[in-house]
C-alpha cells in the first residue's frame, strides 16, 4: 500500500478518537447551556424579503423552541406572511413592527430579546446593528454589514464600547467544503499559505439588482448607478480570511482594484426588454469585473473578483496555493508535493473533503447553499445561547465588508493601492485562529 494509504489510516484513527472528545464536548456545552441560559432563545427579524424569509425558514427548522417574538418589516405584507410561517410551527404570533422605515427602532428598544436577525436592504444594516449592540441584543446580520469605513469603525466601536458581539451572516465562510479546507490548512497539508484567488461570479442583473419580468429597479439597483467598486466581496473572501489567518496572526495592509467598462446592464436590458427600455441607455457607473489585489502583513496575496452582471452560471473560483500545495474548487481539485498521485498532476478534492470534514457539516444539511445557511444560524444561536464567542466577531464582519468602499477608493485613484485599516487595533498580533476550530483536525 501507497504511504498515502498508511498516513489515511492514521488520520481516522485520530479522527475516532477525536470524535469521542468532541462528545464529551458537547455534553459539557449542554450542561453549561443551562446554567447560562435556562429558557428558549428570544429572537427577533427585521426585514422577512426574500432573503430574511429564507432564513426564518432555516432557524424555525433547526432551533425548534427558538421564539420570534418580534418582527419587523416596513412592508406590512411581508411581516405579516412571516408571522404565518412563525404560528405554522406552533409558535405564538409575533408583535409586528410595521410603522415606517423607522419601526425597528421602536421593536429594538423594547427590550426581551437575545439576538435580532438583520436581512434589510444594505444601508440600514449598521445603524440597525448598531442600534441592537446599544440595546444589549446580539445582532446578526446579512451582507455586507457596512458599506463604508466609517460605518466599519462604529460598528468596532459599539461592539467594543457595549462589550456586545456583532456576526455578519457570510454563510460562505460555513460552507462545508470551505471548512474542509480550512482543516486541511490547519493540519498544515498546503504548508504556509502564500495565495488565494477568489471569485463572486454571480449573475445577479437579470434577477436581484432589477425586476426579473419588468427591469424595473429593485433597491441595489441604485447602487451599480452611483458606484463602482466590488458591490459584494464577502461571499468571495469569506472563507479566504480563516485560510489566511486574517485578524489572527495575519491582517490585510493595502488593496488595490481596477474595474472595467460598464456593458453587462445595457446589453441585458437590450436583450432582454428592448433597445427602448430606459435602463438599456442608462449609463452606470459599476463595471462588470471589479479585480482586486490584497497584500498582507505576512507577504500573502488574495485577487477577488466581483462578476454580478454578465450572463454566466454560478462560480466562485476559489484557488488555495501554499509551499506545499494547491487546491482549486473550480477543478474540484487538489495537488500536494510528495503526496499526490502524480509529481504535477491534480487529484480529485472530494475524497480528501470527506476525510476532513468538518463537526458543523456532519449534521443533515439544513437550509440552501449545501447547507451552509442552516450551520450559520445553528452556531449563531448556540453561541448566544452558551454566552460564548459568536463565530464570526465584529473584526471578521467588517474586514470583509470594508473592501466595498475600498475597492472604490483604489479604482477612483487609477488602482493606486488603498491602505487597509486595522480594525483590530492591532490584535490580530496576538489573537489565535479561533473560527471553526475542529478539535478533531487541530494542528499537531
Ligand atoms: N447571504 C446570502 O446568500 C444572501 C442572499 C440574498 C440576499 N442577501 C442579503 O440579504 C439582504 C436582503 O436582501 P433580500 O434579497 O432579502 O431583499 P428583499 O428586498 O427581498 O428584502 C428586504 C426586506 O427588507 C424590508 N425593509 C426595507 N427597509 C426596511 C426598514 N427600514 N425596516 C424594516 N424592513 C425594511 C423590505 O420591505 C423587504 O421585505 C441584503 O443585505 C442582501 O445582500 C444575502
Amino acid at each position: 500500500m501507497s504511504q498515502r494509504s498508511n498516513v489515511t489510516r492514521r488520520e481516522f484513527g485520530r479522527r475516532a478518537t477525536a470524535s469521542v472528545l468532541m462528545t464529551g464536548v458537547g455534553l459539557a456545552r449542554g450542561a453549561q447551556k443551562t446554567a447560562v441560559l435556562p429558557r428558549p432563545l428570544k429572537v427577533g427579524w427585521v426585514g422577512t424579503g426574500g432573503r430574511g424569509t429564507g432564513l426564518l425558514n432555516n432557524a424555525l427548522k433547526i432551533e425548534p423552541g427558538l421564539q420570534v417574538t418580534k418582527v419587523c418589516d416596513c412592508n406590512k405584507a411581508a411581516a405579516t406572511r412571516a408571522a404565518e410561517i412563525i404560528t405554522k410551527h406552533g409558535l405564538p404570533a409575533p408583535k409586528l413592527f410595521t410603522d415606517g422605515d423607522w419601526a425597528w427602532q421602536k421593536m429594538l428598544q423594547a427590550g426581551s430579546l437575545d439576538a435580532v436577525i438583520i436581512a434589510t436592504p444594505w444601508k440600514w444594516h449598521t445603524p440597525m446593528a448598531v442600534a441592537a449592540m446599544n440595546a444589549g441584543i446580539t445582532p446578526a446580520v446579512e451582507v455586507p454589514c457596512a458599506l463604508t469605513s466609517e460605518e466599519c469603525w462604529q460598528l468596532v466601536d459599539i461592539s467594543e464600547k457595549t462589550g456586545v458581539e456583532c456576526m455578519m451572516l457570510e454563510n460562505w465562510s460555513f460552507r462545508p467544503d470551505n471548512l474542509a479546507l480550512l482543516n486541511m490548512v490547519r493540519a498544515g497539508l498546503f504548508g504556509t499559505i502564500v495565495h488565494v484567488h477568489c471569485a463572486h461570479s454571480h449573475n445577479c442583473v437579470d434577477h436581484w439588482f432589477f425586476d426579473a419580468q419588468t427591469g424595473a429597479d429593485r433597491w441595489p439597483a441604485e447602487y451599480l448607478v452611483r458606484f463602482n467598486r466590488d458591490q459584494y466581496p464577502t461571499h468571495s473572501v469569506g472563507p479566504v480570511l480563516s485560510w489566511c489567518d486574517i485578524n489572527c496572526g495575519d491582517r490585510f495592509t493595502s488593496i488595490s482594484s481596477a474595474a472595467t467598462d460598464s456593458l453587462g446592464i445595457n446589453d441585458m436590458f437590450k436583450r432582454r426588454f428592448g433597445a427602448d427600455h430606459p435602463s438599456a441607455t442608462r449609463r452606470y457607473a459599476q463595471g462588470d469585473i471589479v479585480t482586486s489585489t490584497l497584500r498582507t502583513e505576512k507577504g500573502r496575496t488574495v485577487i477577488i473578483n466581483y462578476d454580478m452582471q454578465l450572463p454566466r452560471p454560478y462560480d466562485n473560483r476559489w484557488m488555495l496555493q501554499g509551499t506545499r500545495g494547491v487546491y482549486s474548487e473550480e477543478r474540484n481539485a487538489i495537488h500536494l508535493a510528495g503526496r499526490s498521485s502524480t509529481p504535477h498532476g491534480w487529484d480529485p478534492f472530494p475524497p480528501y473533503e470527506q476525510q476532513y470534514k468538518h463537526s458543523w457539516s456532519t449534521q443533515s444539511p439544513v437550509g440552501g447553499h449545501g447547507g451552509a445557511d442552516g450551520v450559520e444560524l445553528r452556531v449563531f444561536f448556540e453561541a448566544v445561547r452558551d454566552r460564548r464567542p459568536l463565530p464570526l466577531d465584529v473584526y471578521d464582519s467588517v474586514t470583509m465588508s470594508a473592501i466595498v468602499d475600498l475597492s472604490g477608493q483604489s479604482i477612483a485613484k487609477n488602482g493606486q493601492p488603498v491602505p487597509f485599516p486595522d480594525f483590530t487595533r492591532g490584535k490580530w498580533r496576538t489573537t489565535q485562529p479561533k473560527f471553526a476550530v475542529d478539535p478533531l483536525f487541530a494542528k499537531q
